[in-house]
């Protein structure tokens, strides 16, 4: 085969065969397919699309590209959840502890974050001697001990997705849904889960923009999932503004903190409630919903969700003392303490989440490079929320800094924030829920 007959293929708009795709895929990773060649094939692959087919190909060649979990000696139903990325998206700390059971197990892998989104891992590395790194054996052992473990990606998952998406990201050719949906899903399926819960994120802060992009990308990977034998369900939801109030490592830690005891923020709250609902359901451990919502409800009101992060943060080392005197006290003072105040009387009509993200990421909360290092205790609280009245000079927002050039996340911020006579029209949180199921 040659890999120039397969972009002339494609940018002819014609259907890759599975060996064409997996014929591209392993030369990629063999470096007999050169970067040039393959960003024009992705280019192609842009400008003319891959049907459903192609993109279950593509999916299976990207998986096969590397190790697979093995999770065989680890009894239950293993559940995985996945978002797509956003700002303040704290949800798996809060949600994993209260999905977990003797039956239903969390053997997540789970990433750090870039940008102006955050990772799961950078927020557990927050909680001092935390470890991430775990052997395969101490990983299982744990998980068949207390039912849950979240880890740093071990082994050599899906190298193709880690090469080819360094070049996606260098040559526009990231925004095409084959070729996220593959990306994300073919890490998932290595991840080797029974069930998939996706959070599929939409508005200013997220990947996907609109409403329509949303559904197409959710049902698209929903298919993925279901070809290869894994319940997947999907939801699509609201970032428009940020998720709950605190963005950065250690405030968001506070906030799953909070939430795992009931007094967590409104929105944050519900998508708890919602997502471990359809987790509990895929698990087969109630037969609806509302059936599995209700007990979530019940692991937050009798404290069985934070005993349970107690007990994995203990497990894997980490200073369970630290989480008490975060729920005590909250952070270690940064340096700078800055409160962005209202310019005028009114309601808070938007919040956009973006720029809430990158002035987190200059306050120091992230990460701008893999290189970067995190300040933990950087980040943001959002005193006021979408539909909150304010008076002029009232706090909108504090930024926690240990950063001396500060204007430009204390503008951004500023500038993040809308304020206008009337409330707008409440949006829901979650608008779509899409299974093959219908
Ligand atoms: N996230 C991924 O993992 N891959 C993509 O292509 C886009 C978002």
């Amino acid at each position: 085969m040659v890999i120039t007959e397969i972009i002339e293929k494609k940018k002819q708009g014609l259907e890759l065969s599975k060996e064409e795709i997996n014929f591209f895929i392993d030369g990629y990773c063999k470096d007999i397919v050169k970067d040039y060649q393959a960003s024009s094939l992705l280019m192609a692959i842009c400008l003319k699309g891959m049907n459903e087919r192609e993109t279950f190909d593509l999916t299976e060649a990207m998986l096969n590209s590397g190790d697979i979990v093995s999770l065989k000696n680890i009894p239950g139903i293993k559940v995985d959840k996945h978002s797509t990325g956003g700002v303040g998206d704290k949800t798996s700390l809060a949600l994993l502890p209260l999905v977990c059971s003797d039956k239903v197990k969390v053997a997540k892998m789970s990433g750090r974050g870039l940008g102006h989104t955050g990772g799961t891992i950078d927020k557990l590395e927050s909680i001092p001697n935390f470890k991430v790194n775990l052997s395969l054996e101490e990983f299982e052992k744990q998980v068949n001990d207390i039912s849950i473990a979240i880890i740093a990606q071990t082994g050599n998952l899906v190298p193709a997705d880690k090469k080819l998406y360094a070049l996606r990201d260098v040559t526009a050719t990231v925004d095409n849904l084959s070729l996220i949906a593959s990306s994300i899903m073919s890490k998932k399926l290595a991840s080797n889960a029974d069930t998939i819960l996706l959070d599929v994120k939409f508005g200013s802060g997220a990947f996907m923009k609109t409403l329509p992009d949303a559904r197409k990308l959710a049902s698209l990977m929903v298919k993925i999932g279901t070809h290869f034998n894994k319940n997947t369900i999907a939801v699509i939801t609201d970032m428009d503004q940020p998720l709950g109030t605190h963005i950065g490592n250690r405030l968001e830690l506070i906030e799953s903190l909070e939430t795992l005891q009931g007094r967590g923020s409104k929105d944050f709250h519900e998508l708890i409630i919602k997502l471990g609902g359809i987790i509990l359901y895929q698990a087969k451990e109630v037969t609806s919903f509302e059936e599995g919502e209700k007990i979530i409800q019940e692991r937050i009101n009798n404290g069985y969700g934070l005993k349970k992060l107690f007990e994995m943060v203990s497990y894997q080392h980490g200073d369970v003392s630290f989480l008490e005197k975060l729920m005590k006290e909250g952070i270690d003072k940064t340096k700078y303490i800055i409160e962005i105040k209202a310019p005028r009387d009114g309601y808070v009509v938007t919040i956009d989440a973006l720029k809430i993200g990158e002035a987190s990421l200059l306050s120091g909360a992230g990460r701008k490079t893999k290189e970067d290092t995190i300040d933990f205790d950087a980040g943001i609280i959002l005193n006021k929320k979408i539909n909150d009245y304010c008076k002029k000079g009232d706090t909108l927002l504090t930024i926690f800094t240990n950063v001396d050039e500060h204007e430009d996340a204390c503008a951004l911020a500023l500038d993040a924030y809308r304020i206008e006579d009337k409330p707008i029209k409440t949006k829901p949180l979650i608008y779509e829920v899409v299974s093959n199921e219908g």
